[in-house]
């Protein structure tokens, strides 16, 4: 993550060298596209196949070559990424979060290929709500296709080891930490944690904070307009490290899908996750609501942490049209039909099947067009991207020495130096 971070303020000065030479020259003759993820767990890498094959059907004469990097939420992806960007040899589409991490890194520095022309002729400009085209948006313009919508936040529990020790989806983090002492008690791992990559804590205290402030606050804290020294982030600090002392010894070995892992294994009864942990499961051969449940995050029932994959298109590309046909398939509802039930995601696109997504994703569909919608710094971010990685550091550093005070400070400083408490 911090190596991602290093290189972001470099490409300003890249997005310069691209702006004076121009747009490359299209490729007469596409024959091959190269699409970029960081897509490999499973579910992840299945919703990507079916994508895949969707797009050979429609695109028979152009030939996929599949860029994946491991790691989850582009820990790993992100660096080489922008390596690859700065060095004029880009992927021909990549996968990338819409909000800042699309328009603050890859916009604004000229280097994403704006799709007016393209939402136009797929007749797109109808297609997805309203809030997700924003996300998208810089200056009226989109930089990329949404392909699906995550719920992130969501807690997963193995059922057999709730009914085992008779108990309910814990509603509030109190509730959750009584749980937790009972299964703990028993010898049972309460909540799985892989925080190996380091976003995964991140993506914890972000669940914490939206259950500690409420969306309103939440989304005031990561505009930078709720102060990050108030008593609340001191009161959610205080909770994550009550939360800490319910968690896998090896956590900081584990990637998120290994720590899914223990819940599906009846090692640990608990993980809180994105819905993509859905798509792990149901890959691992778990069925929806007979071997594994879920609610939303303890104290955050009403709220909707939004994640929107998309893909966009560098200018650079040296296979522009067969780019431009991957995104066409990524907007069509066969692609994400294909593509969502597998990830663990809904589809971006407002008329695509319904009927074909299972019980949870009919939940999280009908969740998306009631509950308040927020955002993710975690998987987003939220934030001016420069503040991810302090923010980041911080908790991994929290996670070890539990320090409070430390941490607080620490972010309060980090929001100020990079800018994001001044918007
Ligand atoms: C998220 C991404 C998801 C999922 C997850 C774990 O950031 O939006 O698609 O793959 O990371 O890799």
């Amino acid at each position: 993550m911090t190596k991602q971070m290093d290189v972001v303020p470099r490409l300003v000065a890249a997005a310069v060298v691209v702006a004076a030479v121009g747009a490359p020259a299209r490729a007469a003759a596409p024959s091959t596209v190269e699409v970029f993820t960081y897509w490999t767990a499973g579910g992840e890498a299945d919703g990507l196949a079916a994508l895949e094959k969707v797009f050979q059907a429609q695109y028979p004469s152009t030939k996929v070559t599949n860029a994946v990097i491991a790691g989850g939420a582009g820990s790993n992806a992100n660096a080489v990424l922008a390596t690859r960007m700065q060095g004029g040899n880009p992927p021909d589409t990549f996968q990338i979060h819409g909000g800042a991490e699309l328009i603050d890194t890859w916009v604004k520095s000229g280097f994403a290929l704006p799709l007016t022309d393209f939402y136009r002729s797929q007749g797109l400009d109808q297609k997805f709500p309203k809030q997700l085209v924003e996300l998208v948006s810089y200056q009226g313009a989109p930089y990329s296709v949404p392909l699906n919508v995550h719920r992130n936040g969501v807690l997963w529990f193995n059922r057999k080891v709730f009914d085992a020790n008779g108990l309910q989806p814990p509603d509030s983090w109190a509730a959750f930490l009584a749980a937790a002492a009972k299964l703990k008690a028993k010898g049972v791992t309460p909540l799985a944690l892989g925080d190996k990559d380091k976003w995964e804590s991140l993506q914890l205290f972000e669940d914490i904070l939206l259950a500690t402030l409420g969306p309103e606050s939440y989304r005031a804290l990561w505009k930078g307009t709720f102060a990050w020294t108030d008593p609340k982030v001191t009161e959610a600090l205080r909770t994550m490290q009550q939360v800490l002392a319910y968690v896998n010894e090896d956590h900081a070995t584990l990637t998120w899908d290994q720590a899914s892992g223990l819940v599906l294994r009846g090692r640990a009864a608990m993980n809180v996750m994105g819905d993509w942990a859905k798509g792990y499961f149901t890959a691992n051969g778990w069925k929806v609501g007979v071997d594994f449940g879920w609610a939303p995050a303890p104290g955050t029932k009403g709220s909707f942490i939004v994640v929107t994959d998309t893909f966009a298109v560098p200018k650079a590309a040296k296979h522009r049209d067969a780019a431009l046909e991957w995104l066409a398939a990524v907007a069509s509802v066969p692609g994400q039909d294909a593509f969502n039930p597998k990830k663990g995601s809904i589809p971006a696109r407002t008329d695509a099947d319904r009927a074909i997504y299972d019980a949870y994703s009919q939940g999280a569909m009908a969740d998306f067009a009631r509950d308040a919608l927020v955002p993710s710094e975690a998987n987003g971010p939220a934030t001016a991207p420069a503040f991810l990685v302090p923010i980041t550091d911080a908790i991994a550093t929290f996670v070890v020495d539990k320090d409070v005070a430390r941490a607080q400070s620490a972010i309060a400083a980090a929001c100020r130096d990079t800018g994001a408490c001044a918007r």
